[in-house]
């Protein structure tokens, strides 16, 4: 079974997609995270996204790894490297190339092929899996997303300023909604799951129910 979970920055997909997975005794593949390794790779070799060939070499020649808390590079623990706000946006603006989206997406669908998968990101449900046993769409307020992500870096000790977080969260939605392949939009068959006012519990809850009944068709 596949459940694809899309929708815009901070809506809370990580954490729900994981307690999701938990709950079900699937896997979560975080297709983000394979963005921000690319991003990250892209960076450290100064290329540009105008490097279209180069780019899609880079990725083709990347190993990839998924792990249970992150990501591996190679041998490199990357799940630290790629959450910086930095990487977030290179991330947005590299997923925007279409030899990115190509070199990722064979391996996107090799591993929703050979598990039962919990996975998220922007495209999910409308191209990487378009018949996905169940599709979400996970958003909330950007001023609610906003609020969200500034608590969190208050908490890890980095002080920001709302506005500036604010206006991060709108920049990414903007690039993610507006570039030519595979935007982030809202699948015709995938269900509104807005966690606006909801907890992470009961966000959880409302995806378990899409699931149930996706089980039951
Ligand atoms: O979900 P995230 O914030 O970790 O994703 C980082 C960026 O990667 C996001 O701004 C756009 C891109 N992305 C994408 O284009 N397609 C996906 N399936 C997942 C992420």
């Amino acid at each position: 079974m596949i459940i694809a979970i899309d929708g815009p920055a901070g809506a809370g997909k990580s954490t729900i997609s994981r307690l999701l997975a938990e709950r079900l005794g699937f896997v979560r593949i975080d297709t983000g995270a394979l963005y921000r390794a690319v991003a990250l790779a892209a960076t450290r070799r100064g290329l540009p996204v105008e490097a279209s060939d180069a780019l899609g070499d880079l990725v083709r020649g990347l190993d990839l790894t998924l792990t249970p808390d992150g990501i591996r590079l190679g041998d490199e623990d990357v799940s630290t490297a790629i959450r910086t706000p930095e990487i977030s946006l290179a991330a947005s603006r590299y997923s925007a190339v279409p030899a990115v989206r190509d070199g990722l997406m064979d391996l996107q669908r090799r591993l929703g092929r050979t598990n039962d998968a919990v996975m998220d990101g922007r495209d999910i449900g409308t191209v990487v899996f378009p018949d996905a046993d169940a599709k979400i769409y996970l958003t909330a307020s950007a001023d609610e997303r906003a609020r969200r992500r500034h608590r969190e870096l208050e908490a890890s000790g980095h002080a920001a300023d709302f506005a500036v977080v604010l206006h991060e969260i709108e920049a990414r939605d903007h690039q993610d909604m507006t570039r030519a392949i595979a935007p982030l939009r809202q699948a015709e068959d995938a269900v509104v799951v807005d966690a606006t006012t909801l907890d992470i519990h009961g966000a959880v809850e409302a995806c378990l129910r899409v699931v149930e009944a996706a089980r039951g068709r």
